[in-house]
């Protein structure tokens, strides 16, 4: 297949060129190629398909929130072909049987690639021997069970690649003791102050220093963790956490719940600054689907807000108020990404992968959540005008999604540990 006429972007330049795809993968990009089963593009936007590194597909016992079909749809309509599944689904993944599991169910119905992390817990690093999860997952607030300081030391040190939830557990029980029984109002934002994510990403980064092994961050959210980075460690940071703040937790109550919680206007500048100039690597989206009648209660809500519909339409339109470039975009959503997994992927260039995202920079649209393909029908970001959006998705030489239909079955989808 040809694709004539191009605009490729990537995170230096944009460039007029012709894609050659054969098989899954690019042949090569350049000016006037020649191929069959041409496709002229007459200067349309092309990134490579985007990767996102945290998404909770749920599944297991919890598909009512969420499955790999249904997650996998609301991915690929989003422009996203791979991403990265986390482990504290319900059982979490933790053991190699439960690992393998979940490639086989992800395998038998995803519409898009995919890898499995794994979750670190006391004494079951024997399983990586079997197994080859994207990451090793720490949650520092107890989300599997509290993690001591050895187990901590030892997950950086043995684990090949980690990813780190970083909220300290013992501030969050220190604060849980203080307000106990009192009448508090932001009861959440309390709980998990800030200062419970400053301690944990202090300690991370002394930590990978120490051991000179690197660390991958999820979600930071606080001007003030931008501190503490290294060249140790890599970090992501999520749409809602540079988008939204605590002002939107307390006009949309449990909706806009989320952990680590939305902060204030001066966290987001930061956040927002510190993409552009590279201190923040990777935008993920955190996609974590609840039902939207468990988010009624904002006190009893569960945590999460499910943004894989939305999050490169909510990037393009921060592209059309000239915030952000499609170069930002490229680096933070395709090219760290899949440098961070070694994949042949994120980069329109010959020998990888043929992921493509065909744009439309001018179509406007507003956030509807009936719209979504995620059975979370619910988000913050309800109601925002858009402008710009995916129109046509390519994974490994395929047309996956064109004209708001899906062309790729379940189980198209490969894992990425297998490339
Ligand atoms: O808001 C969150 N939701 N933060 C997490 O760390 C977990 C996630 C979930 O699984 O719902
Ligand atoms: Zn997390
Ligand atoms: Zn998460």
């Amino acid at each position: 297949m040809l694709l004539k006429n191009c605009r490729i972007v990537s995170s230096s330049k944009i460039i007029m060129a012709d894609i050659l795809i054969e098989g899954e993968k690019i042949k090569e990009v350049g000016v006037g190629l020649r191929g069959d089963e041409i496709f002229n593009l007459r200067g349309k936007l092309v990134i490579p398909g985007v990767i996102d590194l945290h998404v909770h597909m749920r599944d297991f016992s919890q598909k009512y929130k969420e499955d790999f079909t249904s997650g996998s749809k609301a991915a690929l309509a989003g422009g996203v072909t791979t991403f990265v599944d986390m482990p504290n689904s319900s059982p979490p993944v933790i053991d190699a049987k439960t690992f393998r599991r979940r490639l086989e169910e992800a395998g038998r119905k995803s519409l898009i690639d995919f890898g499995i992390n794994f979750g670190v817990v006391t004494d079951n690093s024997r399983f990586l021997k079997d197994i080859r999860p994207s990451f090793c997952k720490i949650y520092m607030d107890g989300t599997l069970g509290e993690i001591d300081d050895e187990t901590l030391r030892n997950a950086i040190r043995r684990c090949p690649k980690t990813a780190v939830h970083a909220e300290d557990i013992n501030v969050i029980k220190e604060n849980i003791e203080k307000f106990k029984g009192k009448e508090v109002s932001d009861f959440h934002l309390k709980i998990r102050g800030p200062e419970a994510e400053e301690k944990a990403i202090k300690k991370i980064a002394s930590l990978t220093a120490s051991l000179n092994k690197s660390v991958h961050i999820c979600h930071i959210s606080l001007r003030k963790s931008l501190e503490y980075l290294n060249e140790n460690v890599t970090c992501e940071v999520t749409p809602h956490h540079l988008l939204l703040t605590n002002k939107e937790l307390k006009e949309k109550g449990g909706i806009a719940k989320t952990n680590p919680p939305l902060r204030s206007q001066s966290d987001t500048n930061a956040l927002m600054g510190a993409l552009k100039n590279r201190r923040i690597d990777i935008v993920a989206s955190d996609h974590a689907p609840h039902l939207e009648d468990e988010k009624e209660d904002e006190v009893s809500a569960p945590p999460g807000i499910p943004n894989l519909d939305i999050m490169l339409k909510l990037f393009l339109t921060l592209v059309n108020k000239k915030v952000l470039t499609l170069s930002d975009i490229v680096r933070t959503m395709c090219e760290n990404p899949a440098r961070l997994l070694g994949l042949k992927k994120g980069e329109i260039k010959k020998d990888n992968y043929a992921d493509l995202v065909i744009l439309d920079l001018e179509k406007e649209s507003k956030i509807e959540v009936e719209e979504f393909y995620s059975k979370a029908k619910y988000s913050p970001f309800e109601g925002w005008r858009t402008k710009g959006c995916p129109e046509v998705v390519f994974i490994r030489g395929e047309i996956a999604f064109e004209d708001e239909d899906f062309i790729v079955k379940r189980g198209y989808g490969k894992w990425i540990g297998g490339m």
